[in-house]
């Protein structure tokens, strides 16, 4: 298969936009909440290529049990639909329904299975913990308890108010690529202001392929992350800094953060290999949330591929940091010096200088970013 095609060899597209007939209207609903609002946009628009719909039994099994689809294909995260046991019997198998989000139709889904999930194997093997302390294994244990699955169709965009222009799909981030000419893109995920170590990874990876894509991850995040908007002004203003402004391109990926650690660094690389990327950055602890996975755990994890399954190229990357005395950013793999000398910050201790109106230092962030996110936790803390 050659790098950049997508996922199983073709882009789906189950996108019919406004074209909801009047008699759909009666059709049975499903309540699908933020984060399945989500899913059925990127699975409509090809960002989950292979998947045309929610998963069915044979796919959800096979996925949890063995990171692959039911055909082989390798995919790390279950992309469900949940709906409760009334819900479950009011529905039957091979009708068409809509699906619904705060009263509006997004969606249609025929209806081909309904199924039970045991959520503890589900937390066990996707998330390696049954903790209810873990973001993702309780949003798994909030949910309903029923799985429905089937193709969808989807038939209306959900909203986008904030950063409208960010929002692109698979096929018009590839074709931006050719636009501007580029036939290698490392793509970098984020759910975090773009720092120093992100800077300096991401450019390590410029220096071996023609365009960074950065897809900051915008849906649905746990509550102490800090907001996208806030991080999409830092990034605009980041990348106008210091960044080649025709070597970097930015927008949004709509989907849900899982916190899944390893699993989701897999889920992470094969969409963004769907949105045309040909490489993809894992750093230390990607998607990681706590202690609950190990610092390159999810680099190791895509052992258990080769390269050519996955059709896009993992760049591994140590975790990294600035060194004083270097003067300069780097990692255990270019720096003698002892700890000491690293400026190192956790995620926890940045948001809660940050909301103090603390000014991290130039060497973890850059000043223009640290302004905008000082100013951005100012006006969040008084509209609430
Ligand atoms: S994530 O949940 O979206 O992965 P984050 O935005 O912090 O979190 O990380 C984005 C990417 O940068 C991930 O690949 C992560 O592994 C990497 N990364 C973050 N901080 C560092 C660091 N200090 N050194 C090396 N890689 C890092």
């Amino acid at each position: 298969m050659s790098q950049n095609m997508p996922h199983g060899g073709k882009l789906v597209n189950r996108a019919s936009l406004d074209s909801m007939e009047d008699f759909s209207l009666s059709l049975p609903t499903v309540e699908l909440d933020y984060a399945e609002l989500s899913d059925l946009e990127l699975i409509a628009n090809g960002g989950y290529s292979p998947l045309e719909g929610f998963m069915g039994k044979a796919d959800y099994d096979s996925v949890v049990q063995n990171m692959r689809l039911a055909n082989g294909l390798p995919w790390s995260l279950p992309i469900t639909l949940a709906v409760d046991h009334e819900k479950a019997t009011e529905l039957n198998i091979g009708e068409t329904i809509n699906l619904v989000h705060k009263g509006k139709i997004y969606g249609v889904m025929d209806v081909q299975e309904k199924f039970l999930p045991d959520k503890r194997v589900e937390a066990e093997m996707v998330y390696r913990t049954m903790d209810m302390d873990h973001a993702g294994v309780s949003k798994l244990f909030g949910r309903s308890d029923v799985y429905i699955a089937g193709p969808i169709t989807l038939v209306k965009r959900p909203k986008k108010s904030k950063f409208a222009s960010y929002y692109l799909d698979p096929h018009e981030t590839r074709e931006m690529f050719k636009t501007l000419g580029w036939s290698t893109i490392v793509g970098f995920q984020t759910r975090n202001p773009v720092h120093r170590a992100h800077e300096y990874i991401q450019k390590a990876a410029l220096e071996i392929v023609d365009g960074l894509f950065l897809n900051p991850l915008v849906g649905e995040t746990k509550s102490d992350d800090i907001p996208s908007d806030i991080r999409m002004k830092s990034y605009q203003a980041l990348l106008k800094n210091y960044y080649p402004q025709d070597r970097v391109f930015l927008s949004v990926f709509p989907a849900a953060m899982r916190y899944a650690g390893p699993r989701e660094a897999i889920f992470h690389a094969i969409v963004r290999k769907n949105f045309g990327c040909t490489h993809f950055i894992v750093g230390r602890d990607h998607a990681g949330v706590g202690d609950y996975y190990g610092t390159y755990d999810a680099q190791k994890i895509f052992d258990n591929f080769t390269e050519d399954e996955l059709g896009i190229k993992p760049l591994f990357f140590e975790h990294s940091f600035y060194c004083n005395k270097c003067e300069n950013m780097a990692s255990s793999k270019t720096c003698p010096h002892d700890s000491e000398d690293h400026v190192i910050l956790s995620g926890t201790k940045v948001r809660e200088m940050l909301k103090n109106g603390e000014r991290p230092p130039k060497e973890f962030s850059r000043p223009e970013v640290v302004e905008i996110l000082i100013q951005g936790m100012k006006e969040t803390d008084t509209s609430n």
